[in-house]
């Protein structure tokens, strides 16, 4: 039996400020008498315009500014004299400016934490009466406050209607899709993102939709965007994430880094709002920053994380884990912790070859509201060997004043904030493109097998949405487990069968069947899709590859001639069908000139860069008996494909045309 050289058609789903020191201490009005020195004792103490103004406007005032995130600005006397308690109070304790990550971990761009001394500023001039000072000293009003941070951006795009969020309850999630007029591919260094409410949005995740899965979910929707869960197919570019919280924008990138926006791509922003007690207006733009080159570099984005976290109501140390051992040396770029309201901890490290631990990040107070991405300011190279781990703990107790629910309920995977997550997102670069292949490669392979978990306890809330059962059993496909598959593509089929018959239901199921080596019941499923449409090029195609499985060259050429005639340019149709008619068992099935005409075709039509094909040509002409040609043929394929397990195959097979002897399936002398 033979049919490694069998191509499966494609399933059918489409499923700094400057350091501010202690600085130095002048009276506020009399002549200056600037005699103490930084560190000397202070005649008077500080004032606002002096001292504190700079300061907040340093560190605060990119939040806390008309329009911005906060609730009140601090950039006039009166306003900032007005919280004066307050901020001596929030300094303290660092809660102000937000930053949850240790101090000592990064550094990481836009960290700049108060430093102690400038603590002790504020609490002085708090203590001292909140002294305005002389009026001549503030500095100019800043303004970079107003308008694009990262100057005007090349593209700009708003939410044509504005969405009105209601005025009580609890978060919302919306997901707002802003369609792109570009109409050439354009490479992007940098996205800014604007609210357009910054009371109420507390934080955004922006993604690209290349299909029109996203927008037909808005349309369907009568307000602006749609509420629900992101599609698969709005998804970052490839290795980057971009995230937006308040006060946050990611500076551009270096232009080599920069990501490929092409043509009818959809921006998908999901943002998560709080009602404010009064209905609230959002109409969030987008900010786009085009480089001219292309990039010559891609960063790999790995997520460390598990989605089969299930927290027992009360628990207090549930604690979840994950690590990966890097195939490769790297340099991490950024990283972004991602969980819901119950997580209480979170722990990212990594532990080098020769033990050394390094601590990547941890946020002991960790706070939903503010995901944050904490880029490096200098890269951190990390040597091939090295463990990446991260430990999420969460308190599912009614101790937690964060926990969502009163009481507490089990708290189990999910994508909704009332579920929980427990991620450490790690964008890293490599070396060079070859070892890019090898870790994204490997990674995937990690991240299929915890989706799959994931999917499992969505399906198991909603047991009857045919997508989700079809994208569950893709990623089996993918993972491997095609039993699982085959009972995912089952379930979907019986719940389409409800409302009409689907003819993509059989084919998808036939597909994981024949994956499964369940070759009976996969030619009984595709024979139904068929049967419902008798155009199903794939179906045909699918189908005459299991058929020369089973041996029944004979009906297996019928199907793959049918297929060709219905599209006459489909590559798995030409290549299988001139594979059979080139290696079939029975002379009398073979029809070598005819095969090596359709070979011909599948070569061109894949641009000579399709190893298969020059395999499927090569054979063709062994059956004709043109050994050399053969040859030359497979040592084309093997030059494509030096590595891969197929090379092993082709190898033998120029073995024989070397030994001048055509390959043909069942003939025992060219069996291994
Ligand atoms: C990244 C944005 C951001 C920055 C930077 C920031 N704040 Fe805030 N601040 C907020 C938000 C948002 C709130 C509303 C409370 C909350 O959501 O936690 C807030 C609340 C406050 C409050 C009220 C706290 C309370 O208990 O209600 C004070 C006081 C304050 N900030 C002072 C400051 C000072 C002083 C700085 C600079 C040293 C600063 N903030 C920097 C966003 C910011």
């Amino acid at each position: 039996m033979k049919s490694a050289t069998v191509v499966l058609a494609l399933l059918a789903l489409t499923s700094r400020p400057g350091p501010f020191g202690p600085g130095v201490m002048a009276g506020p009005k009399g002549p200056a008498l600037r005699l103490a020195g930084p560190k000397g004792p202070a005649l008077q103490g500080p004032t606002y315009t002096k001292d504190i103004a700079p300061l907040l406007a340093d560190r605060c005032g990119m939040c806390h500014d008309a329009g911005g995130s906060a609730p009140f600005g601090l950039l006039t006397y009166t306003d900032v004299k007005r919280h004066a308690a307050q901020i001596a109070t929030v300094t303290r304790h660092r809660y102000m400016p937000p930053w949850k990550a240790d101090p000592e971990n990064g550094p990481f761009v836009g960290q700049h934490p108060l430093a102690d001394a400038e603590i002790d500023l504020v609490r002085r001039w708090v203590e001292g009466g909140a002294i305005e000072g002389d009026p001549r000293v503030l500095p100019a009003p800043r303004r970079r406050m107003e308008g694009w941070r990262l100057g005007l951006p090349d593209l700009i795009v708003t939410l044509p209607q504005p969405y009105t969020l209601q005025a009580g309850g609890t978060d919302v999630f919306r997901i707002f899709v802003i369609a792109l007029p570009i109409t050439k591919t354009r490479f992007v260094r940098g996205l800014e993102f604007r609210p357009g409410n910054p009371k109420v949005v507390h934080h955004a995740n922006i993604r690209l939709d290349k299909t029109s899965a996203s927008r037909a979910l808005d349309d369907a929707d009568p307000e602006p965007g749609y509420s629900g869960l992101i599609l698969r197919s709005a998804d970052y570019p490839e290795g980057h994430f971009l995230g937006w919280t308040p006060g946050q924008v990611a500076p551009l990138l270096p232009t080599d880094l920069s990501w490929r926006l092409d043509p009818h791509t959809d921006l998908v922003v999901e943002a998560h709002m709080q009602p404010s007690g009064r209905p609230e207006s959002v109409q969030p733009s987008v900010g786009l920053y085009f480089s001219d080159t292309p990039p010559t570099r891609t960063p790999a984005m790995l997520r460390l994380g598990r989605q089969t976290i299930d927290i027992p109501v009360g628990d207090k140390q549930y604690t979840v884990t994950d690590s990966y051992v890097l195939p490769v040396d790297v340099e991490v770029e950024a990283l972004q912790p991602h969980a819901h309201y119950r997580a209480r901890d979170v722990e990212g490290d990594a532990t080098l070859p020769d033990g050394t631990k390094k601590r990547l990040i941890h946020i002991g107070d960790w706070d939903f509201r503010w995901q944050h991405v904490f880029r490096y300011e200098t890269p951190l190279r990390l040597p091939k060997g090295t463990t990446l781990s991260m430990r999420w703990v969460y308190d599912n107790s009614s101790d937690n004043p964060r926990n969502p629910e009163r009481p507490p309920k089990r708290a189990r995977w999910g994508q909704r904030s009332s579920d929980e997550m427990g991620d450490l997102w790690i964008q890293v670069l490599t070396r060079n493109e070859p070892d890019l292949v090898t870790l994204t490669r490997q990674f995937r392979a990690k991240v299929a097998a915890e989706d799959v978990n994931g999917y499992e306890v969505e399906i198991e809330k909603h047991a009857t949405d045919t997508g989700l059962h079809d994208d569950a059993a893709l990623l089996y496909l993918e993972v491997g487990r095609p039993d699982e598959a085959v009972a995912h593509f089952q379930k979907s089929l019986a719940l389409k069968s409800m409302t009409g018959r689907s003819a993509p239901a059989h084919y998808n199921l036939g597909t994981a069947l024949s994956v499964a080596r369940r070759l009976d019941e996969a030619v009984y499923e595709y024979r139904q899709a068929i049967q419902i449409d008798p155009a199903y090029a794939n179906a045909h195609n699918n189908l005459g590859g299991v058929l020369l499985a089973q041996g029944n060259a004979d009906e297996a050429i019928r199907e793959f001639r049918e297929v060709v005639r219905l599209q006459p340019q489909s590559v798995s149709g030409l290549a299988n069908l001139a594979w059979v008619l080139a290696t079939a068992a029975q002379p009398s099935q073979r029809d070598a000139a005819q095969a090596i005409d359709l070979a011909g075709r599948v070569v061109d039509l894949t641009s000579r860069r399709d190893a298969r094909a020059f395999d499927v040509l090569a054979a063709a002409y062994a059956a004709a008996g043109r050994f050399d040609r053969a040859q030359e043929a497979a040592g084309a394929a093997l030059r494509l494909i030096p590595a891969e397990p197929l090379a092993t195959e082709i190898r033998q097979r120029q073995g024989l045309y070397r030994q001048r002897r055509p390959y043909v399936a069942s003939d025992p002398a060219s069996k291994r």
